[in-house]
Formats: C-alpha cells, sequence, structure tokens
C-alpha cells in the first residue's frame, strides 16, 4: 500500500489496518485519522509520534500498560497479537532455555512491581540475550527515565509494524 492509498482510507479501514501499530492502541491511530493527508509514511509516523508525546504522564504508562510481558503469559497462552506474536518469536523469546525464561519472568514481575508498567523493548531489534540483560539494567532504574526509554521502544515497534503495512518513501519512488 502507498500513501495515497492509506490517505484515502475511511476511518473504520484506517483504524482497522494501522490500529495495533501501537500495541492494543487503536485510540492513537483513530485520532491521527484527523491529521490526514500524510505526505509521507514519515509524517503519519511523526504524527502518531506528536500525539504520544501529548499524553500526560499517566497517559504514556497507559500506552505501556497495553503491551503484554515478553516471553509472559499471553505468549504461552497463544493470546498475543499477531504482531506481537512474531517478533516475540524472530527475537527467540518463544524457545528460551528454562534457565532464560524463568529469569525473564522474574524480571518482568520486579521490573512491574518497581515501575507499575512492564518492561517494553524493540523485540525486533534485539535478541533474547539483549532483551535480558537490558531488562536487568531497566530494574536498577529511575521510573522517568524507564517511562521515557520505554516511550521511545514503543516508537521504534511502530516504525517496524508502519513499515511492514506502506510503501516507504524511497521504495514508493521506484
Ligand atoms: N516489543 C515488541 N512487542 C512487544 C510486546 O508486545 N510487549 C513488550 N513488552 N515488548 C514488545
Amino acid at each position: 500500500m502507498d500513501i495515497s492509498t492509506v490517505n484515502s482510507l475511511p476511518y473504520e479501514d484506517f483504524v482497522n489496518i494501522f490500529g495495533n501499530v501501537v500495541e492494543k492502541c487503536p485510540i492513537i491511530t483513530a485520532a491521527v485519522w484527523s491529521s490526514r493527508p500524510f505526505v509521507s509514511l514519515s509524517a503519519l509516523e511523526a504524527a502518531i509520534s506528536e500525539f504520544i508525546d501529548s499524553l500526560p504522564e499517566s497517559g504514556k504508562e497507559g500506552v505501556l500498560r497495553c503491551h503484554p510481558d515478553l516471553a509472559g503469559r499471553d505468549l504461552r497462552r497463544g493470546t498475543l497479537t499477531r504482531e506481537s506474536r512474531e517478533e516475540q518469536a524472530r527475537a527467540g523469546l518463544h524457545a528460551l532455555e528454562p534457565a532464560e525464561a524463568s529469569r525473564m519472568a522474574r524480571l518482568n514481575e520486579e521490573y512491574k512491581q518497581r515501575f507499575g508498567f512492564p518492561f517494553v523493548v524493540c523485540a525486533r531489534m534485539n535478541d533474547s540475550t539483549s532483551i535480558l540483560r537490558q531488562l536487568a539494567e531497566g530494574c536498577r532504574s529511575e521510573l522517568a527515565a524507564e517511562r521515557a526509554r520505554g516511550i521511545a521502544e514503543v516508537k521504534k515497534i511502530c516504525r517496524v509494524r508502519l513499515r511492514g503495512l506502506v510503501l516507504d518513501d524511497v521504495s514508493n519512488k521506484l
């Protein structure tokens, strides 16, 4: 799909197609529809990013809380969104060694206890080793820093998901 097709979508289709570019936050997609037409994929991405930045800190934490744990209950039960399932599988999180899986579970709980939201990282840009390392570091970090880091990761996840749906500005010209 190219950007002119995106711009021609009625909001129902727009939300159906792009509603999970930010995990389980279709309200963000529904809100940015008002900003069309987008001159490019980057402009759509920027509109989403600006919307997230405009949220109060509690709203940003809410966005983080819409994310499932990495290698958590939803993965075991098969109840992840398609996007999250594919990203976690690519990072090898569906096939952790038992010792890694229990370390991940322990650290995820510790992180949530400390901050009140889950650890979020762009799984597509990491593997299980780097995720575990960052999760352990995050557990020793501070609230404002982790909220900001988590939101920056949400934007990376959004970028990867958008690129999977819309031809980017360069390939568009080919
Ligand atoms: N990174 C990519 N997808 C996800 C997800 O669904 N949850 C978390 N916590 N991080 C992610």
